[in-house]
């Protein structure tokens, strides 16, 4: 099938901004899409698309406020803000109330310490934020505590979860924000799948993705973590469980289990029709670079002509002429993770029926 080339009307609102507004986190996750601080003691990597958590190049506060400030009356609809910990840098709440007034959706990921911070749940929900997505790895504190350490070691598993209360605490009966747990799925635990879900609905969680680990082969970690086909009937008999008892909790949509098995049976990039990437969804990196999608080959396959910016840019030119779809040759475990994103989050938000 020919990809869809034509472009979308310029008026129609339905791109989802991946926004990795700044480098730095209070976590030091070793398997970290940012990689670990100590492996970039001698500066930031040099290639193009590597984030590190050095926030030397991350675009100063005025420009991104700027930007931000294009969105209203752009095709943006959605902007999830990611890092680095965004909720460390106390500016992005201004960045969140920006967005809100350009009419956008805002969801964050956050590692959920920051909500345990004094007003930051309140602002939060004042604010009018659409959504929180708080990061747990496992259901068992020192196992999880294993996986996301923080850097000081003085949070970790309860001041996660106190950070998930605080914040529906805050939101009461109110309508948002929606608030859910994202745990990465590695080989040795695919239990976590249904404990983290049973711990979730226990809080009181409205959404749930368990999403692969996605390391390139190079990766210390690579063997150790990353699924090979022959953990997929565990991985399977889990999410199977997960579907046929949700304990409430809203779950990516009905394609994902296959999406995410076919994932993890191959390291192999396979073909994606009608991608989203680069049509509704882009990334935006720390220092600014827009992306079609946040996979490293989909990034490592970008010719230099068609790398952009957001610094100086506005929102409508940007995404001008954008297609309806893209045909991408690089399937792998970065879609899964992109996936929830994009076609679960109207559910997660609430806004149609899960
Ligand atoms: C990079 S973090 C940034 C937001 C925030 N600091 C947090 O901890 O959620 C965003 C999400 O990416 C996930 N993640 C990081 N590295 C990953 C990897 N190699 N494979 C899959 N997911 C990963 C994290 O667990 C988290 O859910």
């Amino acid at each position: 099938m020919q990809p869809d080339t034509r472009t979308r009307p310029l008026q129609e609102r339905d791109i989802t901004l991946l926004w990795a507004l700044r480098s730095p986190c209070s976590f030091g996750c070793p398997h970290c899409y940012f990689g670990e601080l100590a492996d970039d003691k001698i500066g930031p990597p040099k290639e193009v698309g590597l984030l590190s958590h050095i926030p030397v190049r991350d675009v100063e506060r005025a420009e991104l406020e700027a930007f931000a400030r294009t969105l209203a009356d752009s095709p943006v609809e959605r902007v999830v803000l990611a890092g680095g910990e965004p909720l460390d840098w106390l500016p992005t709440l201004s960045v969140i109330k920006t967005i809100k007034e350009a009419g956008c959706e805002v969801v964050i990921a956050t590692n959920g310490v920051p909500l345990t911070r004094p007003g930051i749940a309140r602002t939060l929900v004042e604010l009018g934020i659409d959504g929180v997505s708080v990061s747990l790895d496992s259901a068992d504190a020192a196992v999880n505590d294993r996986l996301r350490p923080s850097r000081s070691g003085r949070a970790g598993h309860r001041e996660v979860l106190a950070g998930i209360r605080t914040l529906l605490d805050e939101r009461g009966q109110g309508p948002g924000p929606r608030v859910g747990i994202y745990t990465v799925v590695i080989r040795a635990r695919p239990q976590e799948i249904t404990n983290v879900a049973r711990l979730a609905a226990e809080i009181g969680v409205d959404y749930y993705v368990p999403q692969p680990i996605s390391l390139p082969p190079g990766h210390k970690l690579f063997t150790e973590r990353c699924h090979t086909a022959a953990d997929a009937p565990a991985v399977e008999q889990e999410l199977l469980r997960l579907e046929q008892d949700p304990g409430g909790l809203t779950l990516p949509g009905p394609t994902y289990v296959r999406q995410f098995l076919d994932s993890i049976a191959t390291q192999d990039s396979g073909r994606v029709e009608r991608c989203f990437g680069g049509a509704q969804l882009f990334f935006v990196q720390p220092d600014g670079t827009v992306w079609d999608c946040p996979s490293d080959r989909r990034i490592a396959a970008t010719p230099p002509s068609a790398r952009r910016t957001i610094v100086g840019a506005d929102a409508k030119t940007l995404f001008d002429g954008r297609p309806a779809c893209t045909d991408c040759s690089h399937f792998s475990r970065d879609c899964v993770n992109m996936t929830p994103l994009v076609l679960g989050m109207p559910s997660f938000l609430g806004r149609v029926g899960s």
